[in-house]
């Protein structure tokens, strides 16, 4: 949409130590330079791993490079005995703006109920961070229930008492699209997030409903993203593999040329 500011965010998942996070920001800050590319024309957002944060945010920081950062998960709590956990407090304080929330890999290999990603949003508006909530599909759902069902009933869960004031991203990635190269057809990726839409407008109403942005993950590359920005309801893509090199996540970025 026009009113709507694309997103291109990169989930690194579990990949790039801090010294190679450095290395690669600054490669894929100067080859979007180097190809003249248009900051304002598309919000740019990566998202490292915990260990990383710092090092990034410093880096972003000193040479003026217009990313923003993003977390992959949070603490449903705040401060205290909770070994292991990081709290939005802390990533608010290192400049953080992004933090994913309920990713497939969240739900599938930690547990993650719809009760624990709805109180990671709240720990996240808490904090001022805002949430991307990420919802999708196994194909054994899809075949079950249809394409929308299961999405839909994610998003209405995470946004359970959300002010419809707040800001947040939600990201409709099909589990069986990850990392897979099995991608979505817009036409697909466009039915989920009109769906996703209109739950926004149900939960947070139709101010929300427009200005937030719905994004679609999985297996996009330099060679479909464009396909997929065609789509009215979708304004971005959550990028897992083709963000960590710099050259093709710049192409992705670089869509519209
Ligand atoms: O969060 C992004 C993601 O899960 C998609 O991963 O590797 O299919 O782009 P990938």
């Amino acid at each position: 949409s026009v009113t709507r500011k694309p997103l291109i965010a990169g989930n690194w998942k579990m990949n790039l130590d801090h010294l190679q996070a450095v290395a690669f920001v600054q490669k894929l800050h100067w080859t979007l330079k180097d190809a003249a590319h248009e900051t304002d024309s598309v919000e740019v957002a990566v998202f490292p791993p915990f260990t990383d944060i710092r090092t990034v945010q410093t880096l972003i920081d000193a040479d003026k490079i217009p990313f923003a950062l993003g977390a992959q998960d949070v603490s449903t709590k705040d401060s205290g005995a909770y070994t292991g956990e990081v709290s939005g407090a802390f990533l608010k304080k290192l400049d953080v703006d992004y933090v994913i929330i309920g990713h497939s890999e969240r739900r599938e290999y930690h547990g993650e109920t719809d009760e624990v990603v709805a109180a990671k949003v709240q720990a996240a508006l808490r904090h001022g961070l805002v949430p991307v909530i990420c919802v999708g599909e196994t194909l054994e759902q899809r075949e079950e229930s249809g394409p929308t069902a299961v999405s839909v009933a994610q998003l209405r869960a995470a946004l359970e008492g959300v002010p419809s004031d707040a800001d947040v991203v939600v990201a409709y990635e099909p589990v069986w699209a990850i990392g897979t190269g099995q991608v979505a057809s817009p036409e697909q990726a466009q039915e989920v997030c009109a769906a996703l839409r209109t739950v926004l407008s149900e939960s947070l109403g139709d101010a929300a409903a427009e200005r937030t942005r719905i994004l679609y993950g999985g297996s996009v590359k330099s060679g479909n993203i464009a396909s997929f920005m065609r789509e009215p309801d979708v304004d971005g893509a959550l990028v897992g593999g083709a963000s960590l090199l710099a050259d093709e996540f710049a192409a992705i970025i670089r869509y519209q040329k």
